[in-house]
């Protein structure tokens, strides 16, 4: 009988802590991931004149965004009456190589903080860099590398003309509270930049095969993709020409009915841009890598001979979790796993690879008329890699 009270006691404290537990983790996940997200900018078909101003509200309204020239006068403004909490307003008939200032907001408030952005060259002369990274998604993790690299980056964000992440952009692309804590590290890099979004496996649940459901939010934060099937769109700035795909799995039988007409996307998008300077084509799974995912085949044989043929000067992929520069073919790809996931130590060294690293890296690519150059770093800033890439224009 003397027992009894002392199980029920022991019993009710371990259901309260667990409650307590539970009740803690949702009040926090409340408190620390407010819904409101942004702004971020992207462009689509013609970086040089428009862009898309993007943000999440708390609550569905209307939107405004008021921009100009001048950090002082705003000049210029466009509202859209429809009713949202996900914004995205096109902003046309802009100038070249110019840097915008703006503020968003909807016909109740206009919020105070002023970002910009800059548009690209209205020629193909005009040299630029940029960012890129990879995998930036494990956010909210302990171990807090994507706050590092985002820290690194906010540091010189100016220095550069946009950002690209070549996917998994998060660990749950279907966690809400994932997305929340992206925007959140992210904030101060986007409302100062372009972002040039790739897709990648964590991103996404879409789609396998015939599949085009998808639960995550992904496709509502960067609707670029003019494909109903899958993620693939292109942009020409100043010398080279960007082609975006959706290749984000590492294995074969994904994309059964998909991957051809993906193929026949690329290959129509590349023929057309072979009076580019140079082409950089941008997909999540690489290739060859020397990491975890090692060599997909079916890549080998049907996507770099594509690639070859229609003189890809550039790859850009991710995934794999560490830095690597592989050449195949004679094309120089890299890999930038370093973006903010745990590093992951399994390799089996290709023969194709000419330089590999683990750590949190950042890489920066800067492009003129004779060469692109590539460079990657540690966030301490210490050189990890440094090559360069020829034009290969057929004249
Ligand atoms: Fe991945």
């Amino acid at each position: 009988m003397k027992e009894l009270p002392r199980k029920i006691i022991a019993t009710s404290l371990i259901v309260g802590t667990i409650l307590s537990i539970i009740l803690v983790h949702s009040i926090d996940k409340n408190l620390f991931n407010p819904k409101e997200k942004g702004p971020w900018v992207l462009w689509q078909n013609n970086p040089s004149s428009e862009v898309i101003i993007s943000w999440e509200s708390k609550i569905n309204e209307d939107s405004a965004v008021f921009y100009g020239e001048n950090f002082n006068s705003l000049n210029n403004s466009i509202f859209n009456s429809t009713l949202t909490e996900i914004h995205h307003v096109l902003l046309t008939d802009l100038k070249s190589n110019t840097k915008y200032y703006y503020k968003i907001g909807s016909s109740q408030e206009i919020k105070d903080e002023i970002n910009v952005f800059q548009t690209a060259p209205g020629d193909e002369n005009t040299s630029f860099n940029f960012l890129a990274i990879s995998d930036t998604q494990q956010a909210s993790w302990s171990n807090g590398f994507c706050k590092k690299v985002a820290s690194r980056l906010t540091k010189n964000i100016f220095q550069y003309d946009f950002m690209m992440n070549v996917g998994d952009f998060v660990w749950n692309g279907q966690d809400q509270s994932d997305w929340n804590d992206f925007f959140d590290i992210y904030g101060d890099v986007l409302n100062k930049t372009v972002l040039v979004p790739v897709i990648g496996n964590h991103d996404s649940t879409y789609p396998k095969a015939n599949d085009t459901e998808t639960n995550s939010k992904f496709l509502e934060y960067f609707p670029l993709s003019s494909n109903p099937n899958f993620y693939s769109y292109s942009f020409n700035y100043s010398m080279v020409h960007f082609t975006i795909c959706d290749f984000k799995y590492g294995t074969e039988d994904e994309f059964e009915n998909l991957r051809e007409s993906q193929l026949d996307w690329i290959k129509n998008d590349l023929e057309q841009a072979q009076s580019s300077k140079f082409r950089i084509v941008s997909f999540h799974c690489p290739i060859k890598a020397s990491g975890f995912h090692g060599i997909n085949n079916y890549m080998v044989e049907n996507l770099l001979p594509i690639l070859k043929e229609y003189n890809v000067s550039l790859i850009l992929n991710g995934h794999d979790h560490h830095y690597e520069h592989v050449r195949s073919d004679g094309i120089d790809s890299v890999i930038l796993g370093g973006g903010g996931a745990f590093q992951d130590p399994h390799a089996i060294l290709i023969d194709d690879s000419q330089n590999m690293f683990f750590g949190l890296t950042y890489t920066s690519i800067s492009v003129n008329n004779d060469f692109i150059q590539v460079d990657t770093y540690t966030i301490d800033d210490e050189l990890v890699d440094s090559f360069k890439v020829e034009s290969m224009r057929n004249e």
